[in-house]
């Protein structure tokens, strides 16, 4: 079966794998999207948060989480004392996955066979970034990273043994913090998110504290 390793460059780094992702035919996803969405960030962060896959102005811009999610993640991660640019931000699915509705495109998750198919990008960037702490950003990433019987709901917020990284944690995705059904649910959806990021954030101070 066809996957991204056989797009893989040999010489690694993260320059070389944001140009080769860009040529990936791992699945068929790329033949829907504009681009391919590689990962952003310092290649030294301490910190990694993965999401699902790129929505429709990621899809445009070629830039991961710069859509109302992003936006609402920025924020988040500036509450809790932590900047955008001083984090490394993916995605499980590299490609957008998508169905037209009129002249809308519609986000349609990645199926099983997308993220396997996908999984050597993230591996890569985990391989080579090396973070202290993981953050699975929503049950695709927590599922893909932490095994089919993940539950973010029950197991959201606090620190999991994995040997991904020193310091794994799994919190909901923001696209759920927007979709809650009225503004109520909306603000306490998104005090929930910045308390898990925000033990992230003590995570990361206690680490450089350490030295
Ligand atoms: N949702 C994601 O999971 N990733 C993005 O990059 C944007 C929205
Ligand atoms: Fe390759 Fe992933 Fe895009 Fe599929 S979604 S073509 S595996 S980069």
């Amino acid at each position: 079966m066809t996957n991204a390793a056989d797009f893989l460059p040999s010489e690694l780094g993260l320059e070389g794998l944001r140009e080769a992702v860009e040529g990936c035919r791992g699945c068929e996803l790329w033949a829907c999207a504009s681009r391919a969405v590689p990962g952003e960030g310092p290649p030294d962060a301490q910190v990694m948060l993965v999401g699902e896959q790129p929505g429709n102005e990621e899809d445009l811009t070629g830039r991961p989480f710069v859509g109302p999610a992003g936006r609402l993640l920025d924020r988040a991660l500036a509450e809790v004392g932590l900047d955008r640019s001083e984090v490394y931000l993916t995605n499980v699915v590299k490609h957008f996955r998508s169905e037209p509705r009129g002249k809308r495109r519609i986000h349609k998750k990645p199926g099983d066979e997308h993220i396997e198919a996908c999984r050597p990008w993230l591996e890569a960037e985990i391989a080579m970034v090396r973070p202290a702490v993981l953050v699975c950003l929503g049950a695709t990433a927590a599922k893909a990273l932490l095994g089919p019987e993940f539950r973010v709901s029950r197991e959201r917020g606090a620190f999991v043994p994995s040997p991904l990284a020193p310091h794994v944690i799994a919190t909901v995705h923001p696209s759920s913090v927007l979709r809650a059904p009225d503004e109520g649910r909306r603000r306490d959806a998104y005090a929930r998110f910045v308390r898990d990021l925000g033990h992230v954030a003590d995570r990361v101070r206690g680490l450089s504290e350490l030295g």
